[in-house]
């Protein structure tokens, strides 16, 4: 009896152990991502891609790129804040200390960068091209770690 109890709390410490060292289950990364992504990650984007490029209507092509001081300054905001929440992505928390993901979370933090210089030159080009690398930048992990996902973006 004395043996089957020492062995419980051997179990029970590599539980509590498992827990505080965040090493916990490669689903509970995953979960933890997912809500990163849909919570922060894409939201930010966003301020960059919903400001970028052109959309055709009835009247015509339409210009998505920023227009004032202010909507290019809020363009290189959200560069920053896609910036910071990749930094996050690229954590233990998050990556699992796997240099593959956090090789290419490095690469959309390179073009989120050159997306905010872009913006800081209300370089509507730069804005658009460095755009299109961050979207490609996010489909390679998404084809590389969530091979079920729509891979539209
Ligand atoms: C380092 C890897 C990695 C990078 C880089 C990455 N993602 Fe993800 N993303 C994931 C993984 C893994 C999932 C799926 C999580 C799950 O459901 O298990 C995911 C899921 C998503 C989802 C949720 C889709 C759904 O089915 O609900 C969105 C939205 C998303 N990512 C947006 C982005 C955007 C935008 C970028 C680029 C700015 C990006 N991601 C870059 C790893 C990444």
């Amino acid at each position: 009896m004395k043996q089957v109890y020492r062995f419980m709390i051997m179990a029970l410490a590599a539980t509590l152990l498992t827990a505080c060292s965040g090493g916990d289950s490669e689903e509970a990364r995953l979960e933890r991502t997912l809500t990163l992504m849909n919570d922060e990650l894409d939201p930010a984007t966003d301020g960059i891609w919903q400001h970028s490029g052109w959309e055709l209507t009835e009247e015509g092509e339409v210009s998505l790129f920023p227009k004032t001081d202010e909507e290019w300054a809020a363009m290189a905001e959200a560069a920053d804040e896609v910036i910071a929440v990749t930094r996050k992505l690229q954590s233990e928390e998050y990556s699992g200390g796997d240099e593959e993901w956090i090789a290419i979370a490095e690469s959309v933090i390179v073009f989120a960068g050159e997306a905010k210089e872009a913006a800081i030159a209300q370089d509507e080009d730069g804005v658009f091209e460095s755009g299109g690398d961050i979207y490609r930048a996010c489909r390679a992990c998404h084809q590389r770690y969530a091979p079920g996902m729509r891979q539209d973006g």
